[in-house]
Parts: structure tokens; C-alpha cells; sequence
């Protein structure tokens, strides 16, 4: 029984106390968010977890970013508050289906979104993420043949702005997925002005209404240059909370599905990470992400790839 426990105040002991370190992605609950040790998008929570000296990594965040902490830094112990925080594109990407795609196209590479499985990541060659992957695409020569997964609007959005013809994968990400082109185009006229922001994983008909698209970190360095006074983001809302704390005179409005609030783009698996679980995960070193070994080395090629060519 946890009532009456002050949950911070033992968060903050068992993390000195277990010399570990709390990752959390812009995704989780603000009193996450605030007293985590980094606050990142997947391709910096990866570069954090590779370079930590901690000895445990909390992970706030969804798994597959929980199993790439373990991949780059296998003599760490990884917890995960909530091992059923999942993704729905991974779940989209079953790897014996993915193996048979491959092998229907022999002379392409494999570029894989890091929202896949380790099975996924070691069937691939080169993992990005939607900050990298404008950067690791320019570095495919331009007569190679690519198939990208799982997210089908991330390489859709890839497709169009690089010119390249990509072999898509057909996942999506039921949070992107629900964002009314409608209830958002009436949100725009309310808001006369106001520029948009959304994530690669929303279906183009959101994008096309964007006036920036890029990966959470780049939807937060815009909101902090942005202009004007108000902004409407096409991302999980929860990421609203850094722009609040940063800019707290100016309004953001998370773009509505199609019922007309924003609450239905809460993804539910980050929301499943909860104080309570971390404490419980610091305190009891579980739920514990394991690899096994040959696995991880496969998988470890792409995620390699990955960082030698992000920039
Ligand atoms: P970012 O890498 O932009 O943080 O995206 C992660 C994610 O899961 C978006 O849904
Ligand atoms: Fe996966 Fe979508 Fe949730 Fe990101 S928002 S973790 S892509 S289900």
C-alpha cells in the first residue's frame, strides 16, 4: 500500500541510492516529465542512454525506446515502469512478416523507424528516428532501393519531401491517426494566424496543414522561436506541458480528433507510466528489459548505423 508515501521525496532517495538515471520522453505525465534527469525525443533518449555512467536506466517512455537503452548499454539494468507500454507500430510490424517483405524485395535496404521491435531492428540495416532520418536518407546513395517502416505517413512525408520513391510499410500510430482534418481546419479559423505544428507520423492531410513538421524536439524549438502568441500542436498533447513551463504568457492548443478536444490523441500506452510504477520499479529493479545476447547484436548493427550517420 502506497497512500501516504510522498512518491518524489522517494524517487529522489531510491534514484541517489541505486545511482540511476530517469529518462522520460515529452509524451509522459507532466509530474514525470518534472523531476526526470533528461526529457528528450527518441533519438537524444538514445544518445543519453549510451552515454549515462548510471547504473540503472528508468525509462519513461514506451518500450521499444526502453529495449534501444538496453541495446546501446547492455551492462546496464533498464526498468520500465509498465512493461505493456507498447506502440502501436510496433505492434503493426510482426517480424516474420517483416522478414517475408524484405525477402519480396531482395536488392533494397531496410531504413526502419526506431518505433519498431528488436526483432524488427534485427532484420534491418539502418534505424532513424523523424529527427534523423531527413540526415540519414542524404546518405543513401540515390539509385538505391529502400523500404521504410513501419510508419507509412513518416515515409510518406520522407517520400515527398526527398523526392525518393520508398517501399512502404502499411503502419500507422493510432494517436497521429487521429487527428481531424475538419475539427483541425476549424480549430485554424478560430485561431486566425496561428501556426501549426505536427509530427511526420500524422497522415498528410494534417500535414499539409502544418507549418512546421518535425520530431517533438523540433515542434519544441519551434514553439520557443515561434511567432505570435498562440500555437496549435499535432502531437500528443503532453508535450504542451515543456511549452507552458517555457512560455507560460503564450496559448497552445493541441489539435482536436474528431469528437473536437485533443484528449482521444493521448497515447495510452506512455500514459500507462505512472509515479507510482517508477517508484516501484526504482525500489524492486523490475519490470526489468532483457535481451538475448545474439539478438541485441543484431539489432545493435542498425541502431550503430544509426548513430554514426545521424550527424
Ligand atoms: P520523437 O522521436 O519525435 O520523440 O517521436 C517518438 C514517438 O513515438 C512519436 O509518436
Ligand atoms: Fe507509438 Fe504513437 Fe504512442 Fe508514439 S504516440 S509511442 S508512435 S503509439
Amino acid at each position: 500500500n502506497l497512500a501516504g508515501l510522498d512518491l518524489r521525496a522517494e524517487i529522489d532517495r531510491l534514484r541517489t541510492e541505486r545511482n540511476a538515471v530517469i529518462l522520460a520522453h515529452y509524451y509522459q505525465k507532466p509530474e514525470i516529465q518534472d523531476l526526470a534527469d533528461f526529457v528528450g525525443d527518441s533519438l537524444d533518449l538514445s544518445r543519453k542512454a549510451q552515454a549515462t555512467d548510471a547504473d540503472v536506466i528508468a525509462f519513461c517512455g514506451v518500450r521499444f525506446m526502453a529495449e534501444t537503452a538496453k541495446i546501446l548499454s547492455p551492462q546496464k539494468t533498464v526498468v520500465l515502469p509498465d512493461m505493456d507500454a507498447g506502440c502501436s507500430l510496433e505492434d503493426s510490424c510482426p517480424p516474420e512478416q517483416f522478414a517475408a517483405f524484405r525477402a519480396q524485395h531482395p536488392d533494397a535496404i531496410a531504413l526502419t523507424y526506431i518505433n519498431c521491435s528488436t526483432a524488427v531492428k534485427a532484420l534491418s540495416d539502418v534505424i532513424v528516428t523523424s529527427s534523423s532520418a531527413e540526415a540519414i536518407l542524404a546518405k543513401i546513395p540515390p539509385e538505391q532501393k529502400i523500404i521504410f517502416g513501419p510508419d507509412r505517413n513518416l515515409g510518406g512525408y520522407l517520400a515527398r519531401k526527398t523526392g525518393r520513391d520508398l517501399i512502404l510499410w502499411p503502419g500507422v500510430c493510432i494517436v497521429h491517426e487521429a487527428f481531424s482534418e475538419t475539427e483541425l481546419l476549424k480549430l485554424k479559423a478560430e485561431h486566425p494566424g496561428a501556426p501549426v505544428v505536427a509530427h511526420p507520423e500524422c497522415p498528410a492531410v494534417i500535414l499539409d496543414h502544418a507549418d512546421y513538421v518535425g520530431s517533438t524536439r523540433g515542434i519544441l524549438e519551434y514553439a520557443m522561436a515561434m511567432p505570435g502568441d498562440t500555437l496549435i500542436v499535432a502531437t500528443e498533447p503532453h508535450i504542451i506541458h515543456q511549452m507552458e513551463k517555457a512560455l507560460p504568457t503564450k496559448r497552445f492548443i493541441g489539435a482536436p480528433g474528431a469528437d473536437g478536444n485533443c484528449n482521444c490523441n493521448i497515447c495510452p500506452y506512455m500514459a500507462l507510466n505512472t509515479m507510482e510504477k517508477l517508484y516501484l520499479a526504482l525500489r524492486d529493479l523490475t519490470p526489468r528489459i532483457e535481451i538475448e545476447e545474439g539478438l541485441r547484436l543484431e539489432a545493435k548493427k542498425s541502431l550503430d548505423a544509426m548513430m554514426s550517420m545521424a550527424g
